[in-house]
């Protein structure tokens, strides 16, 4: 716990000053009530009050290190000691380190960095490099999907976050990804599902016309939409007709990357390469803002003599590579993805499949590594959401309150509790997290249609 003289009235005095002047994300800024982080130390973060939290949220699924690593901290300082910044068109020894760090973790054939600030628009040029080298304008991505605040990003989104923000201008098309659970085609099985998802995405390709579609862009496994993982066959399945059709796979991994999944990215657990890959988060878990593509040397080829119309003033900004660097390292050492793997498979598989047995308010469970989500349903039998689509319910909020009360921080979306501590946390801290929400589903139980 912080040794500082953190008091209640310097919570309430800093609660204050964010309502007086800080104007929330995705929030009608009058309704907002955040919590205060006085700070933070691997898995947990505490309040003014002496509150302290397990972060099963790794705040927006982004801290997979944990938080102040004392290796990135240093890194930072050291840096900030150093050189703070300097421009992208000159060269800088983080920032090369970084790209080539970044490079060497991805499949072979990529060899190419670019740095943007953060998810967003690392998918804002994905998208323009795979339009330029295509020659093609169109998009494609699943309803079922978050890509981004920016404009291109929130068009691709699926999600019900688009929706005040689509002017139907991007050349956007959506089409549905295999989710068996709540299944678009009737499916009874991941077979079935992957089988039909692909049908479908096949017929939308025709139907819009193969030569007008620069890319699919696909989260690898969808995040914040509810941690679907695909069937087997499923991502090979959008490879082959990327390949017949010449289309870009733009392997969104802001959120399933850098070790989440208990890989490097996610997608080498379907055996995939994408062609673009767009990443963010947990390069270097958020410690300083920083995100990018990682370019096929097809598409960097098509670079190489033709000017890329597009750059940031802190493209590869050395605090941010230093940190990348850094996490990269750590994470290597000391074994961060493998632990994530083994957390997933030895404590939060079978102890989220033992809460499923027994709390009937959860549907299913679903995900790998540090990456899970809980659906809760009204009725286990009708698979009605706990809360409906695009919205909360009081019963979503009595168990997230539940989860506070009891000293744990979830994430919540709509009618899921996602399971998304950093990759670096303990057994003994998954179980004290999974005894918690055993405590707070005893809350959604009482909201099911047969309590
Ligand atoms: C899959 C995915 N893509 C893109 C983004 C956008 O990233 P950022 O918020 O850093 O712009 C997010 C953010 O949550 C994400 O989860």
């Amino acid at each position: 716990m912080t040794e500082t003289l953190d008091t209640a009235e310097e919570g309430a005095r800093v609660y204050a000053a964010d309502r007086a002047h800080v104007f929330h994300s995705w929030a009608a800024q009058e309704l907002v009530t955040p919590m205060v982080i006085a700070g933070a130390l691997g898995s947990y973060v505490w309040d003014y009050d002496g509150r302290q939290f397990l972060d099963f949220s790794s705040q927006l699924v982004n801290t997979n290190i944990g938080h102040q690593h004392p290796k990135v901290v240093a890194a930072i300082k050291e840096q900030a000691d150093r050189l703070c910044t300097v421009a992208p068109q000159h060269a800088n020894d983080v920032r090369g380190e970084a790209a080539r760090l970044i490079c060497e973790l991805a499949p072979e054939g990529f060899n190419k960095v670019f740095f943007t600030n953060a998810g967003a628009d690392a998918i804002e040029h994905a998208v323009r490099m795979a339009r330029l080298h295509t020659g093609r304008i169109k998009l494609l991505s699943t309803y079922r999907s978050y890509h981004g605040g920016t404009t291109t990003a929130i068009n691709l989104t699926g999600d019900p976050r688009r929706f005040a923000n689509d002017y139907g201008s991007a050349g956007v098309v959506h089409f549905f990804g295999p989710f068996l659970y709540r299944t678009a085609f009737h499916s009874s099985s991941e077979q079935e599902e992957c089988e039909r998802a692909l049908e479908h995405l096949e017929q939308v390709v025709q139907l819009e016309g193969p030569s007008t579609i620069a890319a699919i862009v696909l989260e690898t496994i969808p995040g914040t939409a509810g941690i679907m993982t695909p069937p087997p066959g499923y991502l090979s399945g959008v490879r082959e007709i990327c390949d017949r059709y010449g289309i870009v796979y733009i392997a969104d991994e802001v959120m399933a990357g850098f070790g989440r999944t208990g890989t490097w990215f996610a997608f080498e657990n379907y055996g995939v390469v994408p062609d673009l890959i767009a990443f963010a988060k947990g390069v270097n878990s958020g410690y300083v803002p920083l995100g990018g593509v990682v370019i096929s040397d097809e598409i960097a080829a098509t670079f190489a003599r033709r000017v890329y119309p597009g750059g940031l003033t802190y493209s590869g900004h050395p605090l941010a590579c230093a940190a990348a660097v850094a996490t990269m390292n750590a994470m290597t050492e000391e074994g961060i993805v493998q632990n994530a793997a083994a957390i997933g498979e030895t404590v939060l598989r079978p102890g989220l499949a033992e809460l499923a047995a027994r709390h009937r308010s959860i549907g299913e469970v679903r995900g790998l590594g540090v990456f899970f989500a809980l659906d809760l349903v009204k009725d286990q039998a009708t698979r009605e959401p706990l809360a409906p689509y695009g919205s909360s319910s009081p019963a979503m909020d009595a168990v997230v309150q539940a989860c506070k009360e009891r000293g744990l921080l979830p994430f919540n979306n709509y009618n899921r509790i996602h399971v998304v501590p950093p990759c670096t946390i303990s057994e003994a801290e998954a179980r004290e997290g999974l005894a918690i929400l055993d405590q707070a589903l005893a809350v959604a139980d009482e909201h099911t249609t047969d309590s």
